[in-house]
């Protein structure tokens, strides 16, 4: 057999009564597009002898079961790594990612030259019956979080999709580290792609069976998160560049509090030199960490740059001093 020019990557834990249904739409819905099905199993509950049998009967069908599996973002990634197309899907096998979309999906690539197609439940003509509303108020707050925290997920209106279309050469060679459920996070912040489409979709109910989200689940996303947020440089500067905001703070009023107390100096000048100390401990900390990458090492440069820092930041301090001032006149304590 040649190689398939779709692969459709399907995790499945414990889904024995979805994989003869899935199996029938899948068929129906890719009608005369080349495809090949990657099965990628962790059940317990027989899953993987219906997988057996779907494999002898056609070809396009392959199953692979796993007796210490790693979770759902392994199982992909390990079915990336067994497949052969040139376009890679991947689809729950649970019914909830309707199998109708994969051929919307490949249109839309073809469309929009996209390395990538997500699935999104969250555009205009989608839907998301099959969350409940505990899971609908999670699925908001955790898409927030991901966009808040990581410039690539805000590439995507559903960067936690189970349910997308991705070239291969996106992750031919691109090292995943797989943590948990989301594995599109994981492809949009280490994948090697330009144009990114989307195709609206309703996640719907469930065929049979019950979701494997929980808890534990949800601890996993936080902890993958916060490991992209570290491995990228954009993501994490602006955490460092708070840090240091925040190290700045208490710079100042240590600073201040020792000219106006011990040295009994008074109130304006010390919040002069509190400015001056602060300003210049935040841009060494700023140089050596926040922008660690482009650490200037030229005593010039490192000069010239600290002095445009100074001029920047007075602006902020000239405000600074004069509601020091304006406070102490209304009587206020001036720390
Ligand atoms: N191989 C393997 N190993 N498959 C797993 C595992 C695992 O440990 N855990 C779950 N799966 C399979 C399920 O059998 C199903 O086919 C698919 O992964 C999704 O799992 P569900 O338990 O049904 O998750 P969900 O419906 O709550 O959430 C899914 O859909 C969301 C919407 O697209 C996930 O794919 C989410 O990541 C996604 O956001
Ligand atoms: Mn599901």
């Amino acid at each position: 057999m040649g190689i398939p020019a779709l692969s459709i990557v399907i995790p499945t834990r414990d889904e024995r009564e979805n994989v003869p249904r899935l199996l029938g739409a899948l068929r129906a819905a890719l009608g005369a597009v080349d495809y090949e099905l990657v099965f990628v199993d962790d059940s317990t509950d027989g899953t993987d002898g219906v997988l057996a049998d779907a494999a002898r009967a056609d070809a396009r069908v392959s199953a692979y079961h796993r007796d210490r599996g790693n979770g759902l973002a392994g199982a992909v990634v390990e079915g990336i790594g067994r497949s052969r197309g040139a376009t890679i899907g991947v689809l729950d096998a649970d019914l909830q990612h309707p199998p109708e979309i994969m051929p919307v999906m490949l249109r839309r690539m073809e469309e929009a030259g996209a390395d990538l197609v997500v699935a999104s439940r969250y555009l205009p003509g989608a839907g998301r019956p099959g969350l409940g509303p505990w899971r609908a108020l999670v699925s908001q707050g955790t898409r927030l979080l991901a966009w808040v925290m990581l410039g690539a997920a805000r590439r995507s209106s559903d960067p936690l999709s189970g349910c997308f279309l991705v070239r291969r050469g996106v992750v031919e060679g691109v090292t995943l580290r797989p943590v948990g459920f989301k594995i599109l996070l994981e492809i949009l912040a280490r994948g090697r792609y330009e144009r990114l489409a989307e195709v609206p979709y309703v996640f719907v109910e469930r065929g049979a069976g019950q979701t494997k989200a929980g808890v534990r689940q949800g601890l996993a996303l936080f902890r993958h998160i916060a490991t992209l947020v570290a491995d990228n440089p954009s993501d994490a500067r602006l955490w460092k560049f708070l840090l240091v905001g925040a190290s700045g703070v208490a710079v100042n009023m240590a600073t201040f509090w020792v000219m106006l107390r011990p040295l009994a100096s008074p109130v304006l000048p010390s919040g002069v030199v509190a400015g001056l100390v602060s300003t210049f401990t935040n841009f060494v900390l700023n140089n050596a960490f926040t922008w660690a990458e482009r650490r200037e090492r030229s005593a010039a440069v490192f000069l010239r740059r600290m002095g445009k820092y100074y001029v920047a930041t007075g602006f902020g301090y000239l405000v600074y001093l004069g509601l020091l001032w304006g406070f102490v006149h209304l009587g206020l304590p001036p720390l």
